[in-house]
């Protein structure tokens, strides 16, 4: 008997994954290689996070000599270290939100639990403490962390764990009426809603036109806090730095993760209105005792600063501009294959969902296919058990775009094939 796996690794049902691990050994660009010298077309960016590609030298050597130098210090209490300082004032900047202050975390869920921390303590010390409960949608995806996990719109990735986060509701993923009506029976006791611009792991669904100016305005006339959770959009992902920008609407709190740094090295951060920062930098505030040892590490830091410098330098939001178009008109033939419900997609994150009747009968043929595309050297994953992800590094040439593409048509025909 082989020895088994000791990496437990998430998201995986461990009794099939032991003894079948696909060990990656070497990224470059959109393409990954495993140990066996097998390559792979990466049509998932890592899990949306390798917006500059894989194997960037530029990072991972700022990064060395940032660690040569001061690898970590803490930025608890007064502590601060450059990286830090000039992520924070870049990442400021260049946020849609007024006046904004960066809290770093080291990742997308820390950054959830982290807003939904600011926005409570915010009510507190505003004066309306009753402000408590946190409004999530039907098919969100916030990550594993405490809140993320009760925020979760995903009933498998939330159920389960007893009671984590209370003071939370979920509304339908689509229709601000159903936000309306639920922020007014609980009439003054919102403190926020959370959202992404576009449900990322939920199945990359985009939102209906017109939904987030409507759902802001909604906030604003009950003066509800607007979260908005860019971990997957944020950085260029939607053809804007900020998917917001391109719906049309200015959140009062942005989270994000992946594309800050690429992935290079695990950053996540919250940026902060000057209106929701204020009474914490009042003068007479207490300290917020919230953050982790490793917020501002300086190596991930100055990995996100050089990550800006490259999708500025090589124009990468740019060119997911010039890519949605080629991606929509690649995918639009997968809607008639048999099996297919639907595909969809926006900027460079595209989904091809299965039929329900399929998923009924084989509730298997999501993995199933994405199993077949490795065999035809895509990797690709699946979204909620139902859809197929395509949401390649910005980097990826139209060859390669094509290539993923038939890969994925390829294996859902090969699967759905075998089912029928
Ligand atoms: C929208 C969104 N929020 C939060 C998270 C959690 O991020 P992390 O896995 O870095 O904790 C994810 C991860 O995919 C995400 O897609």
């Amino acid at each position: 008997m082989a020895e088994p796996t000791r990496l437990w690794h998430p998201f995986a049902a461990m009794g099939k994954v032991d003894g079948h691990e696909l060990v990656l050994t070497r990224g470059e660009g959109s393409r990954v290689w495993d140990a066996d010298g097998n390559e792979y077309l990466d049509a998932t960016a890592g899990l949306w996070f390798a917006n500059v590609g894989h194997g960037r030298a530029e990072i991972a050597d700022a990064v060395g000599s940032q660690l040569t130098k001061l690898a970590a210090h803490h930025i608890f209490g007064d502590h601060a270290n450059e990286p830090a300082l000039a992520l924070a004032s870049r990442v400021a900047a260049m946020s849609p939100v007024p006046d904004a202050a960066v809290f770093f975390c080291s990742g997308g869920g820390e950054a959830i639990d982290t807003a939904g921390k600011i926005v409570r303590r915010y009510w507190a010390l505003t004066g309306q403490p009753e402000r408590t409960v946190i409004v999530s949608r039907r098919f969100a995806y916030h990550g594993t962390n405490a809140y993320g996990t009760s925020l979760s719109g995903i009933p498998a990735v939330r159920d389960g764990y007893g009671q984590l986060v209370g003071d939370v509701a979920e509304v339908s993923h689509d229709d601000p009426a159903d936000l309306a009506r639920v922020l007014d029976e609980l009439d003054g006791r919102v403190a926020a809603f959370v959202g992404e611009p576009m449900i990322g792991a939920g199945g990359a669904i985009p939102p209906p036109d017109g939904y987030w100016p409507e759902v802001e305005r909604i906030c604003r006339d009950r003066d509800v806090l607007l979260i908005c959770d860019e971990v997957i959009s944020g950085f260029g992902r939607l053809g804007r730095w900020f998917g917001c920008e391109r719906y049309g609407f200015t959140p009062d709190l942005i989270t994000c993760a992946k594309g800050i740094s690429s992935g290079y090295v695990p950053l996540g951060a919250v940026i902060a209105s000057g209106r929701v920062r204020e009474p914490f930098w009042d003068e007479a505030a207490a300290p917020f005792l919230h953050g982790g040892t490793y917020a501002g590490h300086p190596g991930a830091c100055v990995a996100g600063l050089v990550n800006i410098d490259i999708l500025e330098r090589e124009q990468l939001v740019e060119r997911v501009v010039e890519l949605e178009p080629l991606l929509a008109e690649l995918m639009a033939p997968l809607a008639s294959l048999p099996g297919v419900a639907e595909v969809r997609s926006v900027g460079l994150a595209g989904a091809i969902e299965l039929d329900p009747d399929l998923l009924a009968s084989t509730p298997t043929a999501g993995p199933a296919a994405m199993s077949a595309a490795r065999r035809h050297g895509v990797i690709t994953r699946v979204l909620r058990g139902v859809a197929l992800q395509i949401s390649p590094p910005f980097v990826v040439t139209e060859d390669e775009l094509a290539a993923m593409v038939a890969g994925v048509a390829a294996a859902v025909e090969e699967t759905v094939g075998a089912i029928a």
